[in-house]
């Protein structure tokens, strides 16, 4: 297919040279087919159009469409002043780039936060005919932190009356001060119904403070939450709270999402979560340890949208880790984020669990699927690029070690699979081609405890998508997100196992979203 395209490529590219027959509109189709075809550039996963992408910022639906906003450097493919960079889509797959929407000004950087909409115009920001889109974020002042000062991370306000396209920012900013918090940002708000006020969720350092008010602009500290609970081996970063009903039952949960850095279970940055109840103004669990969200090491930062329908949670993350998110081997741009994911909760006893896995979009992205009856021990299947498709199988019976282990003839091998020895589920990028950018990428296997033992008839799903590998399990049970960078795609894949088949196995093309 790649070739095929490349072929099409060449031959609009001379054609165009000599002066070409084909019509102009032709030519420029065929050109723009090109568009984002460069190595690891994934083909269904959301990539800025070139230079530094981090975290998604403001996930907000409204009106039929979702906008992806996201910390963004125009001037380089590392970290820089941040921006706030636009994209809009209508089904959370194929994205529109849009200009950039807020850029830093002499309150300082753009950092993470959210973004809702007004609808009752509380903040007057808008009129009750044109209600306004509010984005909420950080403010990061460079010349207060090099100075030494505490007080550089503040919170202000922008507000959009023309869907998202473009934004003023509030006059009296910033909204929320700061007198000594050296780490004090990336405020999710949310329209709290009950209570009939706004909640923000900010984070300051080791726990959480959770904020309320009227109309956007005043806002008031009602609790903190997580000084003692949950991991603290970095700095917490991006929260997230919302409710989420029980899977089966009629119980509603609260669940605050914390990323943190470092610290996360494989290396560098993760994302804990706790599960309980919250009022409008404290949150509250018996939760002490830190429940992961995925085990990889590339989903960070994630939130998930504001305003969406049926009480659906759709989350998105960042698929890097700042171990090495500056060093990894993409040119034009970097990174990308993780396939938007359905959050549910399940409950077993009184433990609950959260689950995270593609949305059912991705099954109308997926075509031309080869089903494979029973694979054993041993057995190879290739294909032309492993690197852009999506598996899915099951393995009947009692769950037992397998590995499937992709390679290519330059002899990288990603392998995945599972030790029953440790009841653990794995990922092994360590000789996947290039890896040593940076120590810690290719240093461990990256393990993810399975949450049943001997569980029956095991699900699996991974995706991947030039440059990253999603594994699944039971749908989203267990997630791990990790980036590869092969130094050619992979093009077969070996089952090993000790006692099972896999049957059946489904390989499934995932169509592209940049024509
Ligand atoms: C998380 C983070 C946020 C911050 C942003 C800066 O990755 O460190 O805490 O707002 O990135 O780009």
């Amino acid at each position: 297919m790649r070739y095929l395209l490349f072929l099409t490529f060449c031959l609009s590219f001379f054609a165009c040279k000599k002066g070409s027959t084909l019509p102009l509109e032709t030519q420029e189709i065929e050109v723009a087919k090109e568009r984002f075809r460069e190595s690891y550039r994934p083909q269904y996963h959301f990539t800025p159009p070139e230079k530094w992408m981090n975290d998604p910022n403001g996930l907000l639906y409204h009106n039929g469409t979702y906008h992806l906003f996201y910390q963004y450097y125009p001037e380089d493919i590392v970290w820089g002043p941040m921006h706030w960079g636009h994209a809009t889509s209508t089904d959370l797959m194929a994205w529109e780039h849009k200009p950039i929407a807020l850029y830093p000004d002499e309150l300082g950087l753009i950092f993470s936060g959210s973004a809702v909409m007004d609808a009752n115009n509380t903040s007057g920001l808008g009129t009750k005919d044109n209600p306004p889109m509010v984005a909420i974020f950080t403010y990061h002042l460079m010349a207060g932190e090099k100075a030494g000062r505490k007080d550089f991370q503040t919170q202000g306000i922008a507000y959009s009356l023309d869907e998202g396209d473009t934004w003023t920012k509030y006059e009296a900013n910033p909204v929320i001060g700061n007198t000594d918090i050296k780490d004090f940002r990336d405020p999710k708000v949310m329209w709290h119904e009950a209570s009939k006020q706004w909640v923000m969720a900010l984070v300051a350092g080791d726990h959480v403070k959770f904020y309320n008010s009227p109309n956007l602009k005043s806002w008031t500290l009602a609790s903190e939450f997580g000084k003692n609970q949950g991991a603290h081996g970095g700095v917490w970063e991006c929260p997230d709270i919302f409710p989420l009903a029980v899977s089966g039952s009629q119980e509603q949960k609260w669940v605050l999402l914390v990323s943190m850095n470092p610290g996360a279970p494989n290396g560098g940055s993760g994302t804990q979560y706790f599960v309980g109840d919250f009022d409008g103004k404290q949150f509250t669990t018996t939760q002490k340890e830190a429940q992961w969200l995925d085990y990889g090491m590339d989903n960070y930062a994630g939130v998930t949208y504001n305003g969406l329908p049926d009480n659906k949670r759709t989350f998105i993350g960042w698929m890097s880790n700042w171990n090495y998110a500056r060093d990894t081997p993409t040119e034009v741009w970097r990174s990308a984020m993780t396939l938007p994911r359905k959050l549910t909760l399940a409950k077993n006893k009184n433990a609950f669990h959260l689950k995270n896995y593609p949305i059912d979009t991705l099954n109308e992205y997926s075509y031309a699927t080869i089903t494979h009856d029973t694979m054993k021990h041993n057995m190879s299947l290739s294909s032309a690029n492993f690197n852009e498709m999506r598996l899915d199988f099951t393995l009947p019976g009692v769950i037992d070690d397998f590995t499937v282990n992709f390679t290519n003839v330059e002899g990288n091998s990603l392998k995945v699979g599972y030790t029953k020895s440790s009841n653990n589920f794995f990922i092994d990028r360590r000789k996947s081609g290039k890896v040593a950018f940076e120590p810690s990428f290719a240093k461990e296997i990256h393990t993810a405890p399975a949450i049943q033992k001997n569980a029956k008839d095991v699900k699996f799903s991974i995706f991947m998508d030039a440059s990253s590998i999603e594994f699944f399990v039971n749908d989203g049970e267990t997630a791990m997100t990790d980036q590869i960078f092969p130094d050619i795609p992979f093009t077969a894949m070996t089952f090993t196992s000790k006692s099972q088949t896999i049957a059946p196995l489904k390989v499934s093309k995932v169509k592209r979203i940049w024509e």
